[in-house]
């Protein structure tokens, strides 16, 4: 258990080599040169009073309140714009700079409220702690004279409040908003005594271009910013250090509590993939946990037009356990399987892939990675040896020319979307290959060099033409080839690499990008320095995202951008623990640790330690348990924290498919669209109420930690080890810590992971072993993990998904920063009130041809169903061109998509659907179906009581 109150130590940490040392108070400290003498004090802890400094930003120098006096030097220097110097004698504390740091103070009060005791930030106000540091006791000027204390309140935001009345004028919210969210949307309006703080062009926040990511709610030395929690519940008395349960990027926070309620999350200055940053999802966006749709009691049915009765944890478990053993007597043993969850922590991911495998005696488990990341880790493992992203973030820092390639990171990343966007501020290059205009292309201080606009489904073929230009003007880096590849798979590529076919002219008519664009933006890539790339679901989510994947790989090898920092190809994992669920075994063909089925050796090594012989073939993906149970032969699925009715493609499919079986055993916070399909439900707990890691999209594994008790009783892991043991299939662990260690023991990458280590670390990216005890935060060092990397011919294939005057235009699809994914927690929080419908983007041209206005209705029909959506006419996508997103299950994105995927693993070709959008007055009947099924499903539940108390 932490205190709330966290060391500041007035301006940023500075690396250097050239180490400075100087006198303070007459104790001498050696620090950084560039350190400030701010920093330099407070790491001796000599505190200087200080208010418009704060180590997350670079010293502004306003306030005046941290003057001290240097030897040699004239006048008496703001400590927190001085750096220090080699010899330097500080002194901070004597009569001179008291009395003038007093009417400093003096000055600050007379035109503050003063009504400390009903503040919100009262006890950890730092203007109140410097009015106590500074010996403040009386205001000489009074408090009548012109101020600004009827300051109007912005409540705009559901989630702060502006109170004007408070401000001191600082300006620490405008520099966090810049500095670190990189979104501009705060400013300092009129000069002196008429300075204020102005959203926008002074309009509520809600109507500026804030995306509520807290920075300068967090930075506010006042109560001026304050969390609208804070507001309603007072202050926290011990916080929990833990990992945010949204996307990839996986940040660290504070829960900030009260007995077991959260008051508010604080972003961790120490997290090591955050650094005290946080997104509104993060931050704000916790009320799901404590939803009235929560169900924390198990219940169970025997067919699904049945109500749901609500039965004890045994009656539940010993139900589920009986019907799967029903169904293996009956169909075989291969007639049931198993779904993790990215969103569930490595741990019990780990145990519901060893039920399946153990307790059911067959390898049909398999993950929602299924539909997003999987051919990264085929197309990573086959070029590079390793299923994962090669850097960590903070590599960006160091990156010369940045690409990103199917993804937008400002709203599916947002964290790492702010530090990259720091570093394009200080001069990084940037090349974006993306259909639509992401925010990136140009937002406040940023300008893509390159927007490569190519269509939907073309990646393949772009990537060679970039590959064709570096390989043929000489621009391949030789020495780096020669050493660290595989010689004959680079001469087979070079070869094929190099034929016209290839070239950005040839390809031009294919992706749309103008060849003399491809030409300088590989140029770029190839001589412009540390090169790295990010890409997201717009690489993988196609017929040939495993080969796009190594097209990119291909392109790092062949220009030396591996092996150190500021390189590397990086995927941008959507799911808070897709990388750790990848890791743990949810693939059916693969143990922990990516090692397959059938190697002998690994599998007696699993057969040993888990007591059961174990089968050395490969079990059912997800889609082929969907064809297996339309056809009868799979009859029982376990889904642990997933929806697939709503996150698969061509749900009319799947539905078909969940349909057909006999029993479908749900573990999940909400009666989400699967368990609509469910005959018992387990109610899960939500990140709040678990111990455990998640691995994010740096391989960095860190804690997840419980902050209250399970409302639902149980710990995830606990139910699947409930439901393994009422299988016969015995597990006994007796807390989280002895499943990681489990793992460690079982998985090469993980041997020096374990709960205390991490603890001690702050977090570890893996591998970790006896190699790296601290972790690798870059991979392929020296070497590639499989030795030499390996080239691989990457030719394009056009997709079968192709339009026509039936279906002219492409439909892709993506997220938004306020929702995740299906939407099931964000959902149920105020973040609705940023995105509470799917709207279908349209260029105005096809709208025109259309008749589709703004917010008119527009029927959207593919070959596999069709939809409704309301337009929203945009030029953010290109001609021919159609988006959406798919974070509400009415909207029925899915419905649309068809069932291409991926040639190697089977991930769906989301991003690329050829549609005809029409002008419509009325729903699509699927969705008036789904209207009605909805209807009678929450019907079936309502004389449940089985809901979160409130
Ligand atoms: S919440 Fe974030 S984006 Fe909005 S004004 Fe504050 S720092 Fe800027
Ligand atoms: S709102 Fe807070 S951080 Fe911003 S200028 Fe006012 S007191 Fe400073
Ligand atoms: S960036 Fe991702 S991990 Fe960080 S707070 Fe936002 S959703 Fe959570
Ligand atoms: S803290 Fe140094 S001038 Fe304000």
């Amino acid at each position: 258990m932490l205190s709330i109150v966290e060391q500041d130590l007035g301006t940023p940490n500075r690396d250097s080599a050239t180490l400075v040392t100087l006198s303070i108070d007459g104790q001498e400290i050696t620090v950084p040169a560039g350190t400030s003498v701010m920093r330099a004090a407070a790491l001796l802890e000599v505190k200087i009073p200080k208010l418009c400094a704060t180590e997350q930003l670079e010293a502004f120098g306003s306030c005046r309140l941290c003057l001290v006096q240097i030897e040699g030097m004239k006048g008496l220097p703001a400590s927190c714009t001085t750096p220090v110097a080699q010899g330097m004698k500080v002194t901070t504390q004597n009569k001179q700079l008291a009395d003038i740091r007093r009417g400093v103070m003096e000055l600050y009060i007379s035109d503050h409220p003063l009504d400390c005791l009903t503040c919100p930030a009262n006890g950890h106000c730092e203007l109140q702690d410097m009015a106590g540091v500074v010996g403040l006791r009386e205001v000489r000027y009074g408090y009548e004279g012109a101020n600004h204390l009827k300051g109007e309140k912005d409540t705009s935001n559901p989630y702060f409040t502006f109170d004007a009345s408070k401000c001191i004028v600082c300006s620490r919210c405008v520099r966090a908003c810049d500095e670190q969210q990189g979104t501009f949307a705060l400013t300092i309006q009129g000069r002196g005594f008429d300075s204020t703080v102005a959203a926008s062009q002074n309009v509520p926040f809600m109507d500026s271009e804030c995306v509520s990511c807290g920075a300068c709610v967090q930075a506010c030395p006042t109560a001026t910013l304050s969390e609208n929690s804070l507001i309603q519940k007072g202050q926290a008395e011990h916080s929990v250090i833990t990992t945010c349960a949204y996307c990839g990027v996986g940040c660290s926070f504070r829960a900030e509590m009260q007995g077991e309620e959260v008051v508010r999350m604080v972003p961790n200055k120490d997290g090591h993939a955050n650094h005290g940053h946080s997104c509104v999802k993060g931050r704000f966006a916790i009320g799901y946990a404590t939803h009235s749709d929560r169900i924390v009691k198990p219940m169970i049915r025997s067919k699904i037009t049945d109500p749901w009765r609500e039965v004890s944890w045994q009656e539940a478990i010993s139900y589920a356990a009986g019907e799967l053993k029903r169904i293996q007597a009956k169909y075989g043993r291969d007639s049931i399987g198993g779904i993790t969850s990215s969103r569930c922590t490595n741990e019990e991911t780990y145990v519901v892939q060893k039920l399946v495998r153990a307790g059911f005696g067959n390898n049909n488990v398999d993950t929602c990675a299924r539909v997003c990341h999987s051919p990264t880790g085929y197309g990573l493992k086959q070029t590079m040896g390793e299923s994962a992203g090669t850097q960590n973030f903070d590599s960006v820092m160091k990156a010369d020319v940045i690409v990103v390639i199917g993804a937008n990171p400002t709203d599916g990343h947002p964290v790492f979307a702010s530090q990259m966007k720091r570093r394009l501020r200080q001069g990084a290059k940037l090349i974006i290959a993306d259909p639509r205009r992401i925010d990136l292309v140009r937002s406040p201080h940023i300008e893509a060099d390159f927007h490569l606009k190519l269509k939907p489904g073309t990646n393949v073929a772009l990537i060679n033409s970039m590959a064709h230009v570096i390989v043929t003007e000489g621009l391949v880096k030789e020495d780096f080839v020669r050493e660290r590849c595989e010689a004959p798979s680079f001469e087979k590529w070079r070869k094929f690499i190099a034929l016209p076919s290839n070239s950005p002219e040839a390809m031009e008519l294919v992706t749309g990008v103008p060849a003399a664009s491809v030409r300088a933006a590989a140029r770029l890539y190839a001589t412009g320095g540390n090169g790295a790339i990010y890409y997201g679901l717009g690489v993988t989510e196609h017929s040939q995202g495993s080969t796009m994947v190594m097209g990119i790989a291909n392109l790092a090898m062949a220009t030396g951008n591996l092996g150190r920092e500021g390189v590397g190809v990086n995927p941008l994992r959507g799911q808070n623990n897709v990388q750790g669920s990848c890791d743990m075994g949810s693939f059916p063909h693969e143990f922990p640790g990516y090692r397959h089925v059938s190697d002998d050796s690994v599998r007696r090594q699993f057969e040993g330690a888990w007591g059961v012989p174990l089968l050395n073939e490969p079990g059912l993906r997800i889609p082929n348990m969907f064809e297996a149970a339309l056809d009868g032969e799979f009859k029982g699925l376990y889904i642990e924290g997933e929806d697939i009715a709503q996150s698969d493609p061509n749900t009319q499919h799947v539905t078909a498919a969940l349909t057909s079986m006999e029993c479908i055993i749900v573990q999940d916070l909400f009666l989400n669209e699967s368990a609509k399909f469910a005959h018992v439900f387990l109610p899960g707990c939500s990140f709040l109420e678990k111990d455990g890691t998640f691995t994010n999209a740096e391989r960095r594994i860190s804690r997840v930690r419980k902050v209250m008790e399970p409302k639902n009783g149980y710990g995830d892991w606990e139910i699947t080890q409930l439901l393994s043991n009422a299988m016969g299939y015995p597990m006994n662990y007796a807390h989280p810590s002895e499943i990681m260690d489990e793992i460690a023991r079982l998985t090469p990458t993980f041997t020096g992971v374990s709960f205390a280590r991490i603890d001690e670390l702050g977090s570890i990216q893996w591998p970790c072993n006896d190699a790296h005890p601290e972790g690798t935060p870059t991979m392929h060092v020296g070497e590639f993990v499989r030795g030499k990397g390996r080239f691989l011919v990457t030719e394009y294939v056009p997709t079968h998904e192709k339009v026509n005057a039936r279906y002219p235009l492409i439909l892709t699809t993506g997220r938004i920063l306020s929702q995740y994914n299906v939407g099931a927690q964000t959902r149920r929080t105020e973040n609705n009130q940023w995105h509470d419908e799917d709207r279908l983007e349209i260029h105005p041209h096809d709208a025109e041809e259309r008749g589709i206005a703004e917010g008119d209705w527009v029927g959207i029909e593919s070959r596999a169903g069709d939809t409704v959506l309301r337009a929203r006419v945009t030029e953010r996508v290109q001609p021919g061109v159609v988006y959406t997103t798919f974070h509400f299950p009415e909207s029925g994105a899915n419905v649309i998509t068809t069932d291409n995927s991926d040639w190697a693993t089977n991930c769906p070709e989301y991003k690329v659907t050829a549609v005809q959008a029409t002008r419509v007055g009325q729903p699509s009947e699927w969705q008036k179906r789904f209207r009605e099924f909805s209807h009678t499903q929450e019907s079936l539940l309502k004389d449940a009581d089985v809901f979160v108390a409130k």
